[in-house]
């Protein structure tokens, strides 16, 4: 098990492009819009990891609820893990809540599955499974 990415909420992607590429510079890997989450992404390679940059596409979205109520920020931790149907039925015979029972298209074609962070002492947690 490796750490896929962090999420990091942003109002813009280019407010948070201005210190991870402009002032860091780290290389944008890929941008795109994920329609079903309401996200715009940008993913940024950093050692064997990533930084995952996120713009709302609406308030509602669960992103902008995020923004409104907490403000620029660290919105999720993925972990990358082999079978995710296995991962999230042993999270679930464990007692954990999860935001998706089944997993779902993420970034990069990824299958992704979030878990409540009532379940994970506070911090939202991604499953990331490659394909
Ligand atoms: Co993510």
């Amino acid at each position: 098990m490796k750490l896929d990415h962090i999420g990091l909420a942003t109002r813009q992607l280019d407010e948070g492009l201005a210190l991870w590429r402009d002032a860091l510079g780290l290389e944008v890997d890929a941008t795109e819009e994920i329609s079903e989450q309401g996200v715009r992404v940008a993913m940024l390679a950093i050692g064997d990891t990533h930084v995952e940059l996120l713009e709302p596409l609406s308030p509602e979205s669960p992103v902008g609820k995020f923004l409104s109520k907490r403000g620029p920020g660290i919105h999720h931790v993925a972990v990358a893990v082999e079978d995710i149907h296995a991962s999230l039925a042993d999270l679930k015979r464990r007692g954990a809540r999860l935001i998706d029972e089944t997993p779902r298209l993420g970034a990069r074609g990824c299958l992704v599955a979030f878990i409540h962070p009532s379940a994970t002492n506070g911090v939202l947690l991604e499953l990331v499974q490659h394909q």
